[in-house]
């Protein structure tokens, strides 16, 4: 396939029946199946790139985060994306920001409630490029359910005229979600990370939430695993259900936060209804 074109002005964005998909770089095999998914919807697609320095707290891992544009633009050549929208920061943030969006309630549970500040960047961001862009389709995966659901919040309460897809988890073939935060593990603590998506596996066998909850912290427990968090939720409404000891007559989203090392990772695994 050919050579994206590579912008950093939003005067060049292409017009038109265009397919988003929000990045920030560091590509792996998740984010390209955004993108394959992406060209089924649309006939421009545009991938973009920005390391979004408002949706990171301080003493996290901004300036650590890996960039890697020129390998990225090499692997977006192979998977049939037009244009890769690199912008600078100054492009995205000309001015101190004052008017900003805020995210609601479900910002501030699970990963809003160990990054309080998170979701309200990953808002700001997502409308700036929604905006620029003017996507017909969007793209987001399901490893981060939480952004998916704010960002599907967003749209409907913002009145975005643009259709939210999500995409599944790409693995490694031990079960490990694919992350450009994997790239921060050494080889004990790669082994450990396998973990998360085993424990989610055999707690997803469960019949109820609270069941699904127990088996999964069990399992990372004695994986010397202390998770951050493991609850459940509905798939589509993100209503926490950890302590429903019955059966639920509709699809749940298992998900689990913990530190590996120094590396925070996140992982969840859908459960659907019989
Ligand atoms: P980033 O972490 O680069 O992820 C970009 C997109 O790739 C997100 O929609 C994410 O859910 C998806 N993704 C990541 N790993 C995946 C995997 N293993 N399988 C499938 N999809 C995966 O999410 C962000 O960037 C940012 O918050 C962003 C939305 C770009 C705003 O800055």
């Amino acid at each position: 396939m050919r050579q994206p074109l590579l912008i950093t002005d939003p005067k060049d964005l292409p017009k038109g029946d265009v397919a988003l998909v929000p990045t920030m770089g560091a590509l792996h095999e998740g984010h390209l199946s955004l993108v394959r998914e992406a060209r089924r919807h649309a006939s421009h697609v545009v991938v973009s790139i920005f390391v979004n320095p408002t949706q990171f707290a301080p003493g996290e891992d901004y300036e650590q985060y890996p960039r890697t544009l020129e390998a990225d633009v090499e692997k977006l050549s192979q998977v049939g994306a037009d244009v890769v929208f690199a912008p600078s920061a100054r492009t995205m943030y000309p001015s101190k920001t004052q008017v900003t969006i805020d995210p609601g309630p479900l910002a501030e549970i699970l990963e809003g409630a160990s990054r309080p500040t998170h979701f309200a960047g990953v808002c700001q961001i997502v409308a700036k490029l929604f905006n620029m862009v003017r996507p017909t389709v969007a793209v987001f995966g399901q490893k981060d359910a939480q952004q998916l659901a704010i960002i599907r919040h967003m749209v409907t309460d913002l009145s975005y005229p643009i259709e939210i897809i999500c995409a599944p988890i790409v693995r490694e073939e031990n079960g490990l979600a694919l992350s450009s935060r994997n790239t921060y593990l050494n080889q004990d603590e790669r082994a450990q990370a396998v973990m998360l998506s085993r424990a989610l596996f055999e707690g997803a066998k469960s019949d109820t939430p609270a069941q699904q909850v127990a088996i999964t912290s069990q399992i990372l427990q004695e994986a010397g695993i202390e998770p951050e968090y493991v609850e459940v939720v509905t798939t589509d409404g993100f209503d926490v259900l950890s302590e429903e000891s019955k059966p639920v007559m509709q699809d749940v989203t298992l998900l689990v936060a913990a530190r590996i090392g120094s590396t925070r990772l996140i992982d969840n695994v859908t459960i659907r209804r019989q």
